[in-house]
């Protein structure tokens, strides 16, 4: 992690998160969906964010497609520009749990050193996902094209062709989108935030 330029001190609030987190009622966290392009990280992350969403809670999807627009447009494709580009969204999702939010992220993130990154910002309420379908039928899928032209050498470095994808080893959920529906996936992801006692407020200071 690199230094923090000198003359910098952190400078906290009076009100603490637990605070943010008894008035919203839930606990912040990071749901970080990881997986091959078309496995199904941002169908899913929406999903789940509609679910919770009429439950009452406050969730938020990072998607990768979108960020690329804005905080990452600095960034390519390469192994370190993918690592900043993780490096980056980590800290903007644990920023965004540390004001209460259920952050969903959706992001490739081939690269297991920079998921555990990821979740030594985040502390312990880091959850990670495997949306696990085989390369085969993400192709099959290919909802944006990108696999044809990925065979056909027009997209360098493409996840899962010419560039590595390290699945989880040890995920907090496993998601077969090959095999399970959309709406089960989506209860699945509701069901480990309730598993984790994230849907909970914490207890009231006494
Ligand atoms: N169970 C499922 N879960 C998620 N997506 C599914 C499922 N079954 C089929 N799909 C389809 O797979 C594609 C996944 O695309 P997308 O969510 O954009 O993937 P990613 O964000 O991982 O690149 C979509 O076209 C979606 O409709
Ligand atoms: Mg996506």
């Amino acid at each position: 992690m690199p230094t923090p330029p000198p003359n910098i001190r952190r400078h906290e609030g009076v009100i603490s998160r637990q605070d943010r987190e008894r008035l919203l009622g839930q606990k912040g966290c990071v749901v970080w969906f990881t997986g091959l392009s078309g496995s199904g990280k941002s169908t899913v992350s929406r999903r789940a964010e509609e679910r919770l969403t009429a439950a009452g809670r406050l969730v938020y999807v990072l998607d990768g497609d979108n960020v690329r627009h804005g905080l990452c447009a600095d960034l390519g494709f390469s192994d370190r520009d993918r690592t900043e580009n993780i490096r980056r969204i980590g800290h903007v999702a644990a920023l965004l749990a540390d004001a209460g939010a259920i952050v969903l992220t959706a992001f490739i993130s081939p690269f297991r050193k920079d998921r555990q990154q990821v979740r030594d910002a985040v502390g312990q309420d880091f959850l990670e996902v495997f949306v696990d379908a085989p390369l085969a039928v993400c192709e099959q899928r290919d909802p944006k094209g990108l696999y044809q032209k990925a065979r056909k050498g027009e997209i360098p470095e493409f996840t899962g062709i010419s560039s590595p994808y390290e699945p989880p080893t040890d995920p907090d959920l496993r998601l077969p989108t090959g095999e399970l529906s959309l709406d089960d996936c989506a209860a699945r992801v509701q069901q480990l935030l309730e598993s984790r006692g994230l849907l909970q407020p914490p207890a009231s200071k006494s």
